[in-house]
């Protein structure tokens, strides 16, 4: 039985909701979906937040929340794609269970994201190029806070359910 937290981390668009939602079902235990958390104690949008606090009060809000989920042990949490981009969320997260690197390819993250306008870093920066720059900036932190990494892309929800179920 899974005792521990299971954080999904990745770009944005990779499927980390979805996925979630998926695995807390199949393993009977709770969905922490960071972003809805965020959004529904805030009493705001993600993108109101930015607008408001900018992309640093959106991170202080953000660690807060990931230091607070850290301290039980025992849901499946769909990270914002930038949670660990601090060092101490990353420690947060490890201390309290495994992370879960989901990936995809730029192209792939476009496909799913470009008719929402709901992620403000990429509100105005729609494109291929952009993706995978910002992507490329962040391959190393992600793949340095992974205990386990799954490529998406040309896989559907079953096949990706299945090779997370396999490394629990
Ligand atoms: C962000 C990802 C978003 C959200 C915010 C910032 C990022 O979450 O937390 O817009 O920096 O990658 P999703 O990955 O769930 O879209």
């Amino acid at each position: 039985m899974q005792t521990d937290n299971i954080f999904l981390i990745g770009f944005m668009g990779v499927g980390k909701s979805t996925m979630a939602r998926l695995l807390a079902e199949a393993l009977q235990m709770e969905l922490i979906e960071m972003d809805e958390t965020i959004e529904a104690e805030q009493e705001m949008t993600i993108n109101e937040i930015f607008a408001q606090k900018g992309e640093e009060g959106f991170r202080d809000i953000e660690s807060a929340l990931v230091e607070r989920i850290s301290q039980e042990k025992k849901a499946i949490i769909s990270c914002g794609g930038g949670a660990v981009l601090r060092a101490k969320n990353v420690e947060n997260m490890k201390k309290s269970g495994k992370i879960i690197f989901l990936t995809a390819t730029p192209q792939t993250i476009f496909e799913r994201v470009h008719n929402s306008t709901n992620r403000p870093l990429l509100n105005n920066n729609m494109n291929v190029e952009y993706i995978a720059q910002l992507m490329e900036r962040r391959r190393e932190i992600y793949e340095k806070s992974a205990d386990v990494i799954i490529a998406t892309d040309e896989k559907d929800q079953d096949m990706i359910l299945e090779e997370l179920l396999n490394t629990i």
